[in-house]
């Protein structure tokens, strides 16, 4: 039976560290602040940019909430993060995605300048990612990093799948575990042989967005499972990408959802307004 990897409890962790420095930046008159955009009425990003609102007050950060009508435009979009770049009482900005179908992500994301870029989506983040140089790090990639870290099990060397290839995650989440010397597999919707692929990780990452995708006989005996997943099934519970039950039986380490995952993505996100913090006030991160 799996040993659970519980993210409640390392994320808490990662918020405690943040404090304390924010409270040392504190005391010499600097103030953390982070912005949160939201446009439209996605029911899951509200929670998820409550999440966040709550977690600045955890780690002392202000929280600068803009809550933007369904029918803004781009252009209006754009403009608010041109000011949220200009201001100096904001060190990171979050546009919450997904966005309107009228208004352009990546436009967006490019308009935010790269050292407020709090998520790593701007394309010079990612090329600094890529190059393995980076002040901040993928949100969630980073978290599963951390969780995988809290097992003792050291990526180098192992046969590591991420099954995703979304720009937020599984992308970057193949180069951090590169980074560690992991030997990566990315699989996706046209990969041959992907059950075959899966049972022959180490260290297995589900980034697809189905409920119960991973199923026992997809783990190897032993193995590091964790689910990036956030779904709901048929009775509106919120599960992940891995049939937990099933998989938790073979593998060796396994994360839950909710309370894996779910709460690094957020600890990490702090960390990174943090360093932006650091980074704009001269401060060696
Ligand atoms: N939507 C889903 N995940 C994320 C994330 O990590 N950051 C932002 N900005 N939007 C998201």
């Amino acid at each position: 039976m799996a040993k659970l990897i519980d993210g409640k409890a390392v994320s808490a962790k990662v918020k405690a560290e943040v404090r304390a420095e924010a409270d040392a930046l504190k005391e010499k008159g600097i103030e953390i602040g982070l912005a949160v955009v939201i446009v439209g009425n996605n029911q899951a990003s509200r929670v998820y940019v409550n999440n966040k609102k709550k977690a600045c007050e955890e780690v002392g950060f202000t929280s600068f909430e803009y809550a933007l009508p369904e029918e803004t435009t781009e252009e209006e979009l754009v403009d608010l993060v041109k000011k949220l770049n200009a201001d100096d009482k904001v060190n990171g900005i979050l546009v919450q995605l997904p966005l309107p179908k009228q208004i352009n992500e990546t436009a967006v994301i490019n308009t935010i300048v790269p050292e407020k870029d709090v998520d790593a989506f701007h394309p010079e983040n990612v090329g600094h990612i890529m190059i393995g140089d980076y002040s901040f790090l993928p949100c969630t990639p980073a978290g599963v990093m951390e969780l995988i870290a809290d097992t003792g099990i050291d990526p180098a060397g192992k046969n590591c799948v991420v099954i995703g290839r979304s720009n937020i995650v599984g992308k970057p989440m193949a180069m951090l575990l590169l980074h560690k010397n992991g030997t990566v597999t990315i699989c996706h919707s046209k990969t041959a042989d992907l059950k075959k692929k899966c049972a022959e990780a180490d260290i297995l990452v589900a980034a697809v967005g189905k409920a119960g995708f991973v199923t026992a006989d997809m783990v190897k005996e032993g193995a590091v499972v964790i689910d990036v997943g956030m779904n709901r099934n048929a009775e509106g519970k919120l599960c992940g990408d891995v049939a937990f039950d099933e998989c938790a039986e073979k593998a060796g380490f396994i994360t839950p959802v909710p309370g894996g995952v779910g709460p690094m993505t957020i600890a990490m996100l702090m960390k990174n307004t943090l360093t932006a913090a650091k980074l704009a006030n001269g401060i060696e991160v």
